[in-house]
């Protein structure tokens, strides 16, 4: 069954007619005072539960999404799996200045003590390698390659992929890989949420190719500006910018395009307008193969 949080009813229809499954009818809503109340409307003794729940923006989010997850189980759920395309939190993974919060590792902690196995897309690993150094359940991280290579076929001649900086290496070698064409990794300085540095290397000798800029998150938009305004000095023609998770406002898009980008494009793990390449099979495919393993 699944079960689809107010907001994912987009995710969670796909994965009724993916997987396939049922419907697991919920009532979710806040008390006047704001706290959440969790009501299940479906029999779910010894059943299978995908709980659909993009958890971007995820802070309001958590408290019902553990509500919930603990009363499935405690309804006799045989097994509750969090489909999430979007992994949050995961770029605080560690203190970068005295007495900061390892996020990451705490919500890994709190998040596999209350679900049975996590299917996500491209979450954010950099210092932490693997989802499996911090979450203690099974899961499946898919990646955004294939759905992206797919998407680029079918609408860019000539890529030149760019990854903006070095966390971006695995995804620009995957997909080169899928589509047999060059690429190159730009090197990054990050000096606060909002300001970043970016140091162009040697560009490959191809002109006629359009660049393409694919990063794993979007959100102030300050990375790809900066690598936009690089390639355009460089005198390469304006990229495509793909990132797989819109954190982005409309400003941030306007601001790419100011500066330069040709198209602006997202995957559909987080609903946004810049949405054009559905990881959804993808995510669906993840959470079969979860199924089938034994719990
Ligand atoms: C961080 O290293 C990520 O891979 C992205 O490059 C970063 O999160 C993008 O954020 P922003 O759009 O705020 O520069």
């Amino acid at each position: 069954m699944v079960a689809t949080f107010p907001g994912d009813e987009a995710l969670g229809s796909a994965l009724l007619d993916l997987l396939p499954a049922e419907p697991c009818a919920l009532s979710l809503r806040r008390f006047p005072d704001q706290e959440s109340y969790v009501r299940v409307l479906a029999p779910v003794a010894d059943r299978e539960i995908v709980v659909s729940c993009t958890l971007v923006h995820p802070d309001p989010k958590l408290v019902p999404l553990y509500l919930l997850c603990r009363t499935l189980r405690q309804l006799g759920a045989r097994r509750v799996l969090l489909a999430t395309p979007y992994l949050p939190y995961m770029r605080q993974d560690r203190a970068f200045h005295p007495g900061e919060a390892l996020s990451a590792q705490q919500l890994a902690g709190w998040i596999s003590g209350f679900v049975d196995g996590l299917a996500t897309v491209e979450p954010h690993l950099h210092r932490i390698a693997r989802l499996d150094e911090i979450y203690t359940i099974p899961y499946v991280a898919v990646s955004a390659a294939a759905a992206i290579a797919g998407w680029l076929r079918e609408q860019v001649a000539r890529p030149l992929l760019v990854g903006p900086d070095a966390e971006s290496r695995p995804w620009i070698e995957a997909l080169a890989q899928h589509l047999g064409c060059a690429s190159v990794v730009l090197h990054k300085i990050r000096h606060d949420d909002q300001h970043v540095e970016i140091a162009l290397p040697d560009l490959p000798q191809q002109t006629d190719c359009t660049p393409v800029l694919v990063d794993d998150i979007i959100s102030t938009g300050g990375t790809l500006r900066a690598a936009i305004q690089h390639l355009r000095s460089a005198g390469l023609a304006p990229p495509v910018c793909i990132g797989v998770h819109a954190l982005f406002g409309r400003e941030v898009e306007d601001a790419l395009r100011s500066v330069g980008a040709a198209r602006v494009v997202s995957c559909n793990s987080i609903a946004h307008p810049s949405n054009a390449i559905d990881i959804r099979p993808d995510l669906a495919a993840a959470l079969r193969a979860l199924l089938s393993r034994p719990r």
